[in-house]
């Protein structure tokens, strides 16, 4: 809870220098349960946008959208959430209510019909709403995204579709935890007209044209020192917090044994592995300072998810350790020759060495013999 208060504070220190001009509430958000939530809120320079909450009493916490000038144009701004879980909702924030995000969002627009000049659209909504939104409601310009994904948990470059057009509606998609950021320049021309790709020759001179790009974080892109000393300060005030919810609610499946104990039996081999990177990989993200995100440990440590979630805790699973190529086989240290071990597979290297993810072309059969451990001496 500690830490989930501290980087909530981060990001509202952040925000607010970056000159942000809205947010849309997001579903983690409400985990801080709804009475810190509006306190929090308090802090903030901008409004915190969703036009398809109420609570119990028929008040709404938060509006729907907000108007901004920007260079002599009106902009309206809407936010809405896909409604959210049940239970997660019952756990923390039982007061709210939520309705359609599509009709909420419509409607909200509806009523500031004639009041601004571009329209954009933040919504953690799902991807059907995106494109009954875009097909459906005049009007709207711009459509932020960032909440479907459809492919693994680990959410840092995996995305391919970042921006686009879809119905002359302008798509951004930003993904990866702010790893990276989607970028619309836009050329406005005239109201209610479709949108452009500026780079598509077919546009038509004069339309409203459109420049997408995507701007990337990842681990080596140069920071932004003053954002960087204020990320610095969250890591140093939650570096010792232990978060209690997560510690109760998980318990680690007890197949992994850890480096130490298969030492005991192979030092050679361990010896080896010691001079590898893998056994550095943790130290890696500790230089960085991304030791704390759980969007970097799953490929950085062994067994993430199963030996430990606490991005603050990862005590013995740290680095890349045997178990994360040879696999599990918690009986093989009793009887050894009763339960013997599988040749390590290429796949599993895959599952981390992962094209779409990391920088350096990945090929089996160069990168195995630099890390394969010596064989056994077997009499
Ligand atoms: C759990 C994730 C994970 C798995 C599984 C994994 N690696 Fe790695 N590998 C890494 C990381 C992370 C690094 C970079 C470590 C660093 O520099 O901090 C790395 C670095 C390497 C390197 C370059 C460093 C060196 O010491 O030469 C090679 C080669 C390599 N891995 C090969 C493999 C092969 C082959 C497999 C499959 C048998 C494999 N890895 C499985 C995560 C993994
Ligand atoms: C899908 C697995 C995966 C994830 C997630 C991941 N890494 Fe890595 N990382 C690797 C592998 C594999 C290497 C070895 C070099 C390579 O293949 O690019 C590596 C190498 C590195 C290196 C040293 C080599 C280099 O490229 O400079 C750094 C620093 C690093 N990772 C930081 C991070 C940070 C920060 C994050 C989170 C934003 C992260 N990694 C998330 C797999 C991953
Ligand atoms: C109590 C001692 C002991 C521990 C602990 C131990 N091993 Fe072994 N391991 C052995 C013995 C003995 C053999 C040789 C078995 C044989 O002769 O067939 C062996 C063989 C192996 C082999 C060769 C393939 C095979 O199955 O014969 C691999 C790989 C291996 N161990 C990996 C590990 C890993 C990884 C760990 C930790 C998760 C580990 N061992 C922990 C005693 C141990
Ligand atoms: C990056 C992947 C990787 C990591 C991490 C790793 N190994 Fe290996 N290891 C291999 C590969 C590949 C081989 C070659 C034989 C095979 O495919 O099983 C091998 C071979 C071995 C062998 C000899 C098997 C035999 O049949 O002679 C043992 C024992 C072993 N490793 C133990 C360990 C121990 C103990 C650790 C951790 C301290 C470890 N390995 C970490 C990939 C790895």
């Amino acid at each position: 809870m500690k830490q989930m208060d501290e980087k909530a504070k981060l990001l509202i220190d952040a925000y607010n220098r970056f000159g942000t001009a809205a947010v849309c509430l997001g579903e983690h958000d409400m985990a801080l349960g709804l009475d810190r939530l509006l306190e929090l809120a308090k802090e903030l320079k901008f409004p915190l946008l969703c036009a398809n909450m109420t609570l119990k009493d028929g008040t709404r916490p938060f509006g729907g959208s907000t108007i901004v000038d920007s260079q002599g144009r009106k902009v309206l701004l809407v936010g809405a959430i896909q409604i959210p879980n049940e239970r997660f909702i019952g756990k923390h924030c039982p007061d709210a209510q939520f309705t359609d995000p599509y009709e909420a969002i419509k409607k909200e627009i509806d009523q500031s019909r004639g009041k601004f000049d571009l329209c954009v659209v933040l919504g953690h909504i799902d991807r059907r709403d995106v494109d009954r939104l875009a097909a459906e409601v005049p009007g709207i310009d711009v459509i932020v995204e960032p909440h479907s994904h459809d492919r693994t948990e680990i959410t840092w470059i995996t995305e391919d579709i970042k921006t686009g057009l879809h119905e002359g509606t302008v798509l951004l998609k930003p993904s990866g935890q702010g790893s990276e950021f989607a970028r619309a320049d836009l050329w406005f021309r005239s109201q209610g007209q479709k949108w452009h790709d500026i780079w598509d020759e077919e546009t038509p001179a004069g339309s409203n044209v459109a420049d997408l790009s995507v701007a990337a974080l990842a681990p080596h892109i140069g920071r932004h020192p003053q954002m960087e000393m204020l990320v610095q300060a969250f890591v140093r005030s939650t570096r010792y917090q232990k978060s209690s919810d997560e510690a109760l609610e998980f318990s680690p499946v007890p197949h992994f044994l850890g480096a130490t104990t298969c030492a005991g039996c192979h030092p050679q081999q361990a010896a080896f592995w010691k001079g590898t990177s893998h056994a550095d990989a943790y130290q890696t993200l500790v230089e960085t300072g991304d030791q704390f995100r759980y969007d970097c440990m799953p490929c950085h440590v062994t067994g993430y998810g199963e030996t430990f979630i606490d991005a603050h805790e990862p005590g013995r699973w740290k680095d890349v350790q045997c178990e994360s190529c040879h696999g599990n086989n918690p009986r093989h240290p009793v009887q050894p020759k009763a339960f013997p071990w599988d040749k390590v597979d290429a796949d599993r290297c895959w599952a981390c060495h992962n094209p779409a993810e990391t920088r350096v072309e990945f090929d089996p059969a160069v990168a195995m013999p630099k890390i394969a451990c010596p064989p056994l001496k077997r009499n």
